[in-house]
């Protein structure tokens, strides 16, 4: 049985794994534990260039990185050389000792593209056939892809590309129903996800728009998939895994975290990033982004916003935030803006 297989059997009904992402930038180490922690089913790494595995910099060493607590892990790497990608394959495979390794050819970025990699790759199916079969020859793990629906509305067809996944040896396919030329604009269209489901024997993992739990609930609904993939919706939201998992069991969604909460929570991501990272200060600038979605929607934020993205140790971080509490959350009078439902419980 599949990778995904074993993990679909390990769960109550309905049985739909929840899958962290692959992000870059994003999806690191200590945010993939922090997602694991809310309930992430698997994660996944963020893409790794095959090229820049095989040069072995650093860099990509640390990219490829990940603790035993946060397995089922995939390793996602991209490239546009089939037996480049099999060598880099062989090479994770062998040296990291991933769950899986899976295969991007989604990545709409002009720099990756260009070079075929990505979504490039689906201007050509020859292509990504022989991608697929050189990496799932390469190593004895599952190997899974994501795609999108086609690289632009003219080739658009999600079945035939998940076929041919399928067909060159691919065990799960992750679709991202919009094409590279739409980039994110739209709505994903999760009709293509069933579509998909309908078209393939392998499981098929849906992705895109899954912003509060419930929209788990209905994309499973919708599309029949069988597991579901998150990204934006979890930045500052980690426990949006929690609340999808309610919502797929038909249970009560649990609220947001109160502001106090999502502080300690922020606090311990920041501290484990700094403690992963090799050098404190890039870490603390790295954390950036995260300190601007943990925040999102509270009173004030885009003062609190200015003063966290001055800070440069955890201490100030931790420092900032602590003020913040002091002057909004021990006044019986503060009260939160319009935007997040549930941020001061
Ligand atoms: C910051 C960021 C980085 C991303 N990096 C990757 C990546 O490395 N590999 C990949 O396959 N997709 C990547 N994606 C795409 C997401 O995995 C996902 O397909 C897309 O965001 C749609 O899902 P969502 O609506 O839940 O955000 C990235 C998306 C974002 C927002």
């Amino acid at each position: 049985m599949s990778m995904t297989g074993k993990v679909v059997s390990a769960y109550p009904a309905p049985s739909v794994p929840l899958y962290l992402a692959p992000q870059a930038g994003v999806s690191e180490s200590p945010f993939r534990r922090l997602c694991r922690r809310f309930g992430a089913d698997v994660v996944l790494s963020e893409f790794v260039s095959a090229e820049g595995i095989l040069h072995g910099n650093d860099r990509t060493m640390d990219y490829l990185r990940f603790d035993e607590d946060e397995r089922p892990i995939g390793v996602q790497i991209f490239g546009a050389h089939p037996s480049r990608m099999a060598d880099a394959a062989a090479f994770v495979a062998e040296t990291f000792r991933p769950d899986f390794i899976d295969i991007n050819f989604g990545c709409p970025v002009k720099k990756v593209v260009k070079r075929n990699g990505g979504s490039g790759c689906l201007r050509d199916l020859s292509l990504v056939s022989r991608i697929v079969a050189a990496v799932a020859t390469a190593t004895p793990l599952p190997t899974t892809v994501k795609i999108r629906s086609g690289y632009d509305q003219e080739t658009r067809d999600p079945v035939r590309i998940g076929k041919v996944c399928e067909d060159a040896g691919a065990e799960a396919i992750a679709l991202h129903p919009r094409t590279r030329t739409e980039m994110y604009s739209g709505k994903a269209n999760w009709d293509e996800i069933r579509a998909l489901k309908e078209g393939v024997q392998v499981p098929v993992i849906g992705n895109g728009d899954i912003r509060v739990g419930e929209d788990a609930r209905r994309m499973w609904e919708v599309t029949g998939c069988d597991a579901i993939m998150i990204a934006r919706g979890s930045h500052g939201d980690p426990w949006l895994f929690r609340q999808a998992r309610a919502a797929l069991c038909g249970d009560p969604v649990p609220p947001d975290p109160g502001v106090e909460e999502r502080f300690q929570i922020c606090l311990e991501h920041a501290k484990n990033a700094v403690s992963y990272g090799g050098n404190p200060q890039r870490a603390v600038i790295e954390f950036r982004k995260h300190l601007g979605w943990y925040i999102k929607g509270l009173p004030s934020a885009r003062e609190l916003r200015q003063e966290l993205f001055q800070a440069r140790s955890l201490q100030e971080i931790r420092d900032r935030l602590e003020r913040y509490r002091q002057d909004h959350l021990t006044r019986p009078s503060a009260r939160r803006e319009p935007g997040r439902a549930t941020a001061v419980s």
